[in-house]
């Protein structure tokens, strides 16, 4: 078997190249990753010299260079996006590129190759926010973000894509996922990071926003029973069951830590803010999925990695991103 998994140079599509080629022995992997500045090669180098691993540097929304890579795959998992919501505010338009456009390239190419599979690695954002509750797939897609709603074009297209033509798609809907290799602009890296230089913890609005956290190797173990489970034509959400306010999840950062809470700044909250996500993941249950790793341990590991890992996001934290975090949080 043969699949090509793009955008795997990045935070969950490193996890889950690594996580198929250690379960899979009898499977190959082409990597197709526009290595953005969220992609990072150094998240692989352990499988980089693997004979079953191939990497391509490329664009999903370049069509010539997208059906060379996917001719004699079996099947394909479209990971690959612009995935930061504050970026997608700031300026849409690589949102829409990749996303949609991008999301629609694949399809083509699936199509015209006849691919076995095709899993869109999607988020539960597209929902919206729910008081109270928590959505089921059949749900009415209603996202309030710039990349959110690029994540629900890139969704109907793939069902579209179902109904009109039987390609063999289903589709995930995760939560907020968190661990190693996660680039250090979403809050937990951002905010382990800052607190370990003694930086002020940007906090937006009360902070009382919730968010359902699932950890990135559960994510992964989602991904691969979708991928080889799932039924066509249907849609999957995962989610950690651990729901937690942000100033909560900020505090057990710095408790983790050792750090003082002073580090906490409240800001100018981000515009259409979503108050909270929560899904209904009884249908991945059913199929056979639980999350593995209790909340608790999985943030104290994930924090005493970056503790350890300074060398791979210190670099991140300088050049481009500097422009982007003054852009962000110069004003708030
Ligand atoms: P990420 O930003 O860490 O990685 C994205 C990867 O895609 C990078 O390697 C980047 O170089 C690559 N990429 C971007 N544009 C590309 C293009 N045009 N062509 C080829 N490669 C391109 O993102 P992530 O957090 O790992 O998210 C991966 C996927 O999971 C996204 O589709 C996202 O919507 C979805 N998701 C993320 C979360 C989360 O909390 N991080 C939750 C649910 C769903
Ligand atoms: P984020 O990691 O950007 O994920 P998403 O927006 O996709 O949920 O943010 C998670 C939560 O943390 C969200 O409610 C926004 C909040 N947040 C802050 O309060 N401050 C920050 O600097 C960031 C990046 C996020």
């Amino acid at each position: 078997m043969r699949i090509l998994v793009t955008g795997g140079a990045g935070f969950i599509g490193s996890h889950f190249v690594r996580h198929l080629l250690r379960t899979y022995p009898e499977y190959a992997v082409v990597n197709l990753d526009k290595l953005t500045y969220a992609g990072n090669p150094a998240n692989l180098t352990d499988v980089a010299a693997d004979p079953r691993y191939r990497f391509v540097h490329g664009d999903i929304a370049d069509a010539r260079l997208v059906h060379a890579v996917m001719a004699g795959c079996d099947a394909v998992v479209n990971v690959a996006a612009e995935s930061h919501v504050d970026r997608s505010i700031q300026d849409a338009g690589a949102f829409l590129r990749t996303d949609v456009l991008g999301t629609g390239v694949l399809l083509e190419a699936a199509r015209a190759h006849r691919v076995g599979r095709y899993l869109q690695v999607s988020t539960d954002e597209v929902y919206g926010s729910i008081a109270q509750g928590a959505f089921r797939e059949t749900d009415p897609l209603r996202p309030s973000s710039p990349y959110a709603a690029a994540k629900a074009g890139g969704d109907h297209l793939v069902l579209a894509y179902w109904t009109t033509y039987d390609l063999p798609v289903v589709i995930t809907r995760a939560s907020n996922t968190f661990g190693p290799h996660q680039y250090p602009e979403k809050v937990i890296p951002l905010f382990v990071t800052n607190a370990l230089d003694d930086r002020p913890l940007p906090l937006y609005g009360d902070g009382r926003q919730v968010r359902d956290w699932l950890y990135v190797l559960d994510h992964v173990a989602a991904l691969d029973l979708v991928l080889h489970k799932g039924t066509e034509g249907e849609v999957y959400n995962v989610g950690g069951g651990h729901e937690l306010e942000n100033l909560a999840l900020t505090r057990r950062v710095l408790a983790l830590l050792g750090k003082p809470e002073d580090l906490i700044r409240p800001v100018t909250d981000r515009p259409g803010h979503d108050r909270r996500y929560a899904v209904d993941t009884g249908k991945l249950h059913a199929l056979g999925w639980q999350p593995a790793h209790a909340f608790g341990d999985a943030l104290a590991a994930t924090v005493a990695w970056y503790r350890a890992h300074e060398a791979w996001w210190r670099p991140l934290k300088s050049g481009e991103f500097q422009t982007y975090y003054a852009q962000q949080y110069g004003r708030r």
